[in-house]
C-alpha cells in the first residue's frame, strides 16, 4: 500500500467505510472546533531550520520510560478496531511492533488484552477506563498486569463522554458480533443504541466512573507496580499535580478534539506543561500529529514522544496490518526528512531554538 501523506487517508477511509464507523472515527465534539484547532497550531509554529550541520548519519530512535523504540512517534489508544478490519487490535498491534513501535491498548477494544500482548514483539501499553465497578475494574487491571503490558495509560479527561453530534443522529453503537472485548465477562460488554443517544455515550454514563479525582491516582499506583501515565492534561498545574501523584509520564491531549470543544490545541499549551515539570516525568503529545515536522516542533518543545490517532484507523480500513504499519512508516520517514532538513542528526539535536531561534 502506497501512502503519500496522512493528511489524505481520511477522505480515501471514508470511501471504504460505513458512514456511522467513519463518523465515529473522524469526529469531535460540538463544533469540532478544538479538532481543527489540533491542526491548525501545529501549521502556525515555523521551523527555523540550522544548515551546514553533518546530518550524512542520523537516526529517529529514542526509548519511552525506558523501552527503545525506532522513532517517537507511538500509536494512540483508540477504540473499537474491530470495525476497520477484521483483524482488529491484532492488525494494530502486529504493525507497531513491525514499525518499532508501541501500542496503547484502549480499554475499549474488540480483542482481549491477552491475545494482544502475544500479538506484539515490542512492548504494549495499556490504556485504562475506570469503571464505577471498582472490582471489574481492578480484575482487568490483574489481566493487564499477567499479559505483560508494561504502562497503565490513566486517561482523565473522559468522566464521560464529549458530544459528538455525528454520533447522536447515527445512534452509534458496535456492529453484530463486535464487543468491548475484556469487559464481555464483567457484564459491560454491549455497546447497544439507546435512543435517542450515542450508544457510547450512554454506556460511559452508565458504568464509566465520574467520580475520578487526584487520590484515585494515588489507589492505582498502590493497586499495581505497572508505570501509571496521566492522558488528557492540558494545565501546567494539572501537569505538576500529575507528577506529584506519582506519574511516569503524561500525555498533553485534548482527546482528539472529542471531549471539550474550546480545548486549547495541545501543541500551544506544550510549552507551558514542559516549563512545569520539566525534566521530572516525561511528557507526550498527541491531537493532530499528521506531518513528520510536527512531530520534530512537538520534540522540539519538550515533547519525549508522540502518538497518532486516527491515521492508523485510516490505515487499517484501507489495508489492514499492512496498511496500519504503512501509516506508522510514512511519519517515520517525514520525521527523518524533517530531522535532516532541520540539521538534527539525532532527537536529542531538537530543541526549542528549532521554533524560538
Ligand atoms: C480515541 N481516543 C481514545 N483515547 C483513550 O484514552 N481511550 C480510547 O478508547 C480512545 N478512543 C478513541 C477512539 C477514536 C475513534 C479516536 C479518534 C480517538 C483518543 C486518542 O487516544 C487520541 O487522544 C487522539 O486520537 C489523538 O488525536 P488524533 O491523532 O486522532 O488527531
Ligand atoms: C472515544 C472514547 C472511547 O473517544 O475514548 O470515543
Amino acid at each position: 500500500m502506497e501512502i503519500i501523506n496522512l493528511v489524505e487517508l481520511e477522505a480515501l477511509a471514508r470511501a471504504r467505510l460505513p458512514v456511522s464507523v467513519f463518523d465515529y472515527y473522524a469526529s469531535g465534539a460540538d463544533d469540532e472546533v478544538t479538532l481543527r484547532a489540533n491542526r491548525a497550531a501545529f501549521e502556525r509554529l515555523a521551523v527555523h531550520h540550522r544548515v551546514l550541520v553533518d546530518v550524512s548519519r542520523r537516526t529517529t530512535a529514542t526509548t519511552v520510560l525506558g523501552h527503545p523504540v525506532t522513532s517517537p512517534i507511538l500509536v494512540a489508544p483508540t477504540a473499537f478496531h474491530g470495525m476497520a478490519c477484521a483483524e482488529g487490535e491484532l492488525a494494530t498491534a502486529r504493525a507497531a511492533s513491525a514499525a518499532g513501535t508501541i501500542m496503547t491498548l484502549s480499554s475499549l477494544s474488540n480483542t482481549n488484552v491477552e491475545e494482544v500482548a502475544k500479538a506484539s514483539t515490542t512492548p504494549l501499553f495499556f490504556q485504562l477506563y475506570v469503571y464505577r465497578d471498582r472490582g471489574a475494574t481492578t480484575a482487568l487491571v490483574r489481566r493487564v498486569e499477567a499479559a505483560g503490558a508494561k504502562a497503565l495509560v490513566l486517561t482523565v479527561d473522559a468522566p464521560l463522554l464529549g458530544r459528538r453530534e455525528r454520533d447522536v443522529r447515527n445512534r452509534f453503537a458496535l456492529p453484530k458480533g463486535l464487543f468491548v472485548r475484556n469487559m464481555l465477562a464483567a457484564g459491560y460488554g454491549e455497546v447497544a443504541t439507546e435512543q435517542p443517544d450515542s450508544g457510547l455515550a450512554a454506556y460511559f454514563a452508565s458504568l464509566i466512573d465520574s467520580s475520578l479525582s487526584w487520590t484515585d491516582i494515588d489507589w492505582l499506583r498502590q493497586l499495581t507496580r505497572l508505570p501509571v501515565v496521566v492522558k488528557g492534561i492540558v494545565r501546567a498545574d494539572d501537569a505538576r499535580r500529575a507528577r506529584d501523584h506519582g506519574a511516569s509520564a503524561i500525555v498533553v491531549s485534548n482527546h482528539g478534539g472529542r471531549q471539550l470543544d474550546g480545548s486549547p490545541a495541545t501543541i500551544d499549551v506544550l510549552p507551558r506543561v514542559a516549563d512545569a515539570v520539566g525534566d521530572s516525568v516525561e511528557i507526550w503529545l498527541d491531537g493532530g500529529v499528521r506531518r513528520g515536522t510536527d512531530v520534530l516542533k512537538a520534540i522540539a518543545l519538550g515533547a519525549r514522544a508522540v502518538l497518532i490517532g486516527r491515521p492508523v484507523l485510516w490505515g487499517l480500513a484501507l489495508g489492514g496490518e499492512q496498511g496500519a504499519r504503512s501509516v506508522i512508516d510514512a511519519l517515520q520517514r517525514e520525521f527523518d526528512v524533517a530531522m535532516a532538513l532541520s540539521g538534527c542528526p539525532s532527537v536529542a539535536a531538537i530543541t526549542g531554538d528549532l521554533i524560538h531561534p
